[in-house]
């Protein structure tokens, strides 16, 4: 059987509705990754419908684009099948969207599924709570959150590869 040591780098972020979290996740993970020059696919999804087709929130593009990162064009989608044999590594941004992930996922599903704090090796994998009925200090908030998570788990990625276990 194919395991994650033979494929691609390939990273899914998924948070409920994928128009605030996993935007702005998926968009500190590509600065990261350009910065370690990670060579990897990246991806965000929700594990709710509720938002299929939709841009970020225009606070996750806001802060975004406030600190030199551009997200608005992403499209939200939900997650899927596939996407446990499509993608390398799956972060969920709540122990909520955790729990969700680990639900659907098929038996023979070859992802590691993690939360994304996980990278914050020496802090607690404390969740990115959801921002979605907070102010623009919550994304402000989320942000730094993301980003720094993003950073570690890119310097991980280019230190391990793809065999990355968090
Ligand atoms: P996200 O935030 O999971 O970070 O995208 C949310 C977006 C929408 C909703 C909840 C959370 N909602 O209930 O519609």
């Amino acid at each position: 059987m194919q395991g994650v040591g033979d494929k691609n780098l390939s990273v899914l972020f998924v948070c409920l509705g994928n128009i605030c979290r996993s935007p702005m996740a998926e968009g500190a993970f590509r600065a990261a990754a350009a910065r370690h020059a990670l060579d990897c696919e990246v991806d965000s999804a929700g594990t709710a419908s509720y938002h299929i087709g939709s841009q970020p929130d225009l606070r996750a593009i806001a802060i975004a684009r406030a600190n030199g990162v551009e997200i608005a064009d992403q499209s939200a989608r939900q997650i899927e099948r596939n996407d446990f044999f499509r993608f390398t590594h799956i972060f969920a941004m709540d122990e909520a969207n955790l729990a969700g992930i680990k639900a659907q996922a098929p038996r023979d599903g070859t992802a590691r599924v993690a939360l994304l704090t996980a990278a914050l090796q020496g802090k607690q994998a404390k969740p990115i709570a959801d921002p979605y009925y907070g102010d623009d200090a919550l994304f402000a908030s989320v942000w730094d959150e993301v980003s720094e998570a993003a950073e570690a788990l890119a310097a991980h990625f280019a230190q391990v590869g793809v065999d990355l276990r968090l």
